[in-house]
């Protein structure tokens, strides 16, 4: 048994921010922005918030299965950018979108935090306990980056992207590779709130995204291809056997050549989108291949790898037949 992705949806806020408009910002160039990270523009929230970007792409999703709301029984988010503690921002799009049957709720690793709720999704249906699911990654990081550091505001972009994903009787190859450690936290981090009640008044340290930036790549370039081959190993492929790598999580196209080179494969079977829509952190990876179902890139039968990486630290992989 094993589960099938049916529907695939995504949706970017309105606007777009070139680098040459973040130019205006801080002290940066188109230039330096591309050369170092591939990045072109991103698209930045000016008042769509995590539930309401999540259930368009959700609703698109659903739309392009051909499947009602009330058919869904779970619904994940993952996301380390909600606008709120609680309602968690599952339930808020299964309010919006109606799906009255789902159980409803958040993940966050970050991101990997969508291939966390996929792994989640599959497990849940393998077993047999749901047989529908609708699997979220989604961002609205502009709240959380501190618009005058141009070592992390050039980086991020917001964004949803959404899976249906359905329990199917064939034994298709799906497997999964999960890691975390967070002895390494410290490298990628933002805080929310502060403690401060009647008895104690903790100051923040910060309320945006702080990271080292050369550490996490140092840490993607060699942890990513590890964990790819661990999981094809248990898929009994190689890389030369894989069609596409959906994704990579899009967060440094250097990065991503790096991580073909040390897989010895051709960058082409890389697709990248993030000259256009930047890091989104959990919500690169759907919104990635929903853009490559879209334009016909995704054929049956194709054997294709995710991977993402991130804060936690957090990285996996994924291997799927298409
Ligand atoms: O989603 C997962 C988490 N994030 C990542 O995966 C990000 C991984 N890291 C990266 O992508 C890269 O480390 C960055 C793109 C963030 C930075 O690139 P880098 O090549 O590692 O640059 P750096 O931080 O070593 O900085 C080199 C120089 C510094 O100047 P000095 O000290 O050499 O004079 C920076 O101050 O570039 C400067 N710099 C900039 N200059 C122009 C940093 N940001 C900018 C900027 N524009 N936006």
């Amino acid at each position: 048994m094993s589960i099938k992705i049916i529907g695939t949806g995504s949706a970017l806020p309105e606007k777009k921010v070139t680098n040459d408009d973040l130019a205006e910002l801080v002290e940066t160039s188109d230039q330096w922005i591309r050369e170092r990270t591939g990045i072109g523009s991103r698209h930045i929230s000016t008042g769509e918030t995590v539930a309401r970007l999540s259930a368009a792409a959700c609703e698109r999703a659903l739309a392009d299965a051909g499947c009602a709301a009330e058919e869904v029984d779970l619904l994940l988010v993952a996301t380390c950018s909600p606008e709120s503690g609680v309602p968690c921002v599952a339930c808020q799009v299964q309010g919006i979108i109606g799906a009255s049957k789902a159980v409803a709720f958040d993940l966050n690793a970050a991101c990997s935090g969508f291939l966390f709720a996929l792994h989640t999704a599959w497990a849940y249906m393998e077993t047999g306990i749901y047989r529908k699911a609708l699997i979220v990654g989604a961002e609205v990081l502009s709240k959380l980056v501190d618009w005058t550091d141009r070592g992390t505001c050039i980086l991020f972009g917001d964004g949803a992207g959404a899976v249906l994903a359905e329990h199917s009787g064939h034994n298709d190859v799906f497997r999964f590779v999960q890691h975390s450690d967070g002895s390494r936290g410290g490298s990628l981090t933002c805080d929310t709130r502060r403690l401060k009640n009647p008895y104690v008044e903790i100051p923040l340290q910060s309320p945006w995204i702080q990271m080292d930036g050369r550490e996490i790549f140092a840490f993607a370039v060699r942890r990513v291809p590890e964990c790819i081959e661990e999981a094809l190993a248990q898929a009994g492929m190689t890389a030369d056997d894989v069609d596409m790598f959906v994704l990579l999580h899009q967060a440094n196209y250097r990065i991503i050549e790096s991580i073909a080179k040390r897989l010895k494969q051709d960058v082409k079977k890389f697709p990248v989108n993030l000259e256009r829509v930047g890091n989104m952190s959990s919500a690169t990876i759907p919104v990635l291949l929903d853009e490559l179902k879209r334009a016909g890139r995704l054929k049956d039968g194709m054997s294709v790898v995710m991977s993402g990486f991130g804060a936690g630290l957090t990285w996996g992989a994924c291997v799927m037949k298409w």
